[in-house]
C-alpha cells in the first residue's frame, strides 16, 4: 500500500508540473504531451512504445494499491469484531476516517477524467480540451472538489506510507512528516487547481 501510493504520488506531481505547460502557451502544451506519446526513450524503443509500458505500469500500481486497501479492509474488520472498539474511530483525523470512501470517489473521478481526457478528447489537441473543459465554471467547480477529494486522500496517505516504512519513530520525525504530508497535499492542490481557475478567468490564451 505504502509503496504502490508513493509511486502514484510521484505521478501526480509529474502530471501536475506538465499540466502547467499550459502557460507557455499550445504549442509547447501539445508538443509536450505529443512527446510523451511519442518520443519518450525513442530510439532505445520504437516511437508510441513508451506511453503503452506507462499506462500498464500505472494501471498496475493503482491495482496493486486497491488489491491492498481491501485486504487491510477486511484484516481491520477482523481485528475489531465489536462495535464498541469502532469508537476509537472518533479520535482519528478526518482525513484518515475519509480514506475508503475518498478512495473510492477519487477512482470514479479518474475513470471520468480519462473518459473526458485521453478517450474522447472532441477538440482536437490536448490544450484545446483542456481549455474548452475549463471554461464552464461547473467542470471548474467539479474539478476543485475532486483534486480537493485526491489532497485529502494524499496528505493522510503520505503520512501513513512513511509511518509504514519506519519513519516516524520519534516525536521530531512525527512533525516533520506531518509538515511534509501537508506541502506535498497542499502543493499538488494548488498546482492542479491554478490552470481550471486560470482558465476560467482568461488568463490562459
Ligand atoms: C485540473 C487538473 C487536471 C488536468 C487539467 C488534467 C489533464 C489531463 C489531460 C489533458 C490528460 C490527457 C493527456 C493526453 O492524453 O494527451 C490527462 C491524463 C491523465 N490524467 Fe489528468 N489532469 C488533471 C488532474 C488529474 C488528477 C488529479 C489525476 C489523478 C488522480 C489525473 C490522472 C490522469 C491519468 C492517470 C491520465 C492518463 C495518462 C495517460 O494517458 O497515460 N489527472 N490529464
Amino acid at each position: 500500500m505504502a509503496v504502490t501510493g508513493l509511486c502514484l504520488v510521484a505521478f501526480l506531481l509529474m502530471h501536475m508540473i506538465g499540466n502547467l505547460k499550459m502557460f507557455l502557451g499550445e504549442g509547447e502544451f501539445n508538443h509536450y504531451a505529443e512527446f510523451l506519446k511519442q518520443d519518450v526513450l525513442y530510439p532505445i524503443i520504437p516511437h508510441g512504445v513508451f506511453i503503452w509500458l506507462f499506462r500498464f505500469g500505472l494501471l498496475a500500481f493503482i491495482l496493486l494499491h486497491m488489491f491492498s486497501a481491501v485486504t487491510l479492509w477486511h484484516r481491520a474488520a477482523k481485528a475489531t469484531p465489536t462495535k464498541y472498539e469502532t469508537r476509537k474511530r472518533l479520535s482519528q483525523s478526518y482525513a484518515s476516517r475519509t480514506m475508503r470512501w475518498g478512495g473510492v470517489i477519487l477512482a470514479l473521478g479518474l475513470i471520468w477524467h480519462l473518459i473526458q481526457f485521453t478517450v474522447a478528447p472532441s477538440h482536437g489537441s490536448p490544450f484545446v480540451a483542456v481549455k474548452t473543459a475549463f471554461q464552464n465554471p461547473a467542470w471548474v467547480g467539479v474539478y476543485l472538489l475532486w483534486i480537493g477529494v485526491v489532497c485529502v486522500h494524499i496528505r493522510h496517505g503520505f503520512w501513513s506510507a512513511f509511518a509504514t516504512l519506519g519513519i516516524n519513530t520519534s516525536a521530531l520525525a512525527k512533525t516533520v512528516l506531518n509538515c511534509l504530508a501537508y506541502l506535498v497535499a497542499g502543493l499538488i492542490f494548488l498546482g492542479f487547481a491554478v490552470v481550471p481557475i486560470a482558465i476560467l478567468a482568461g488568463g490562459i490564451q
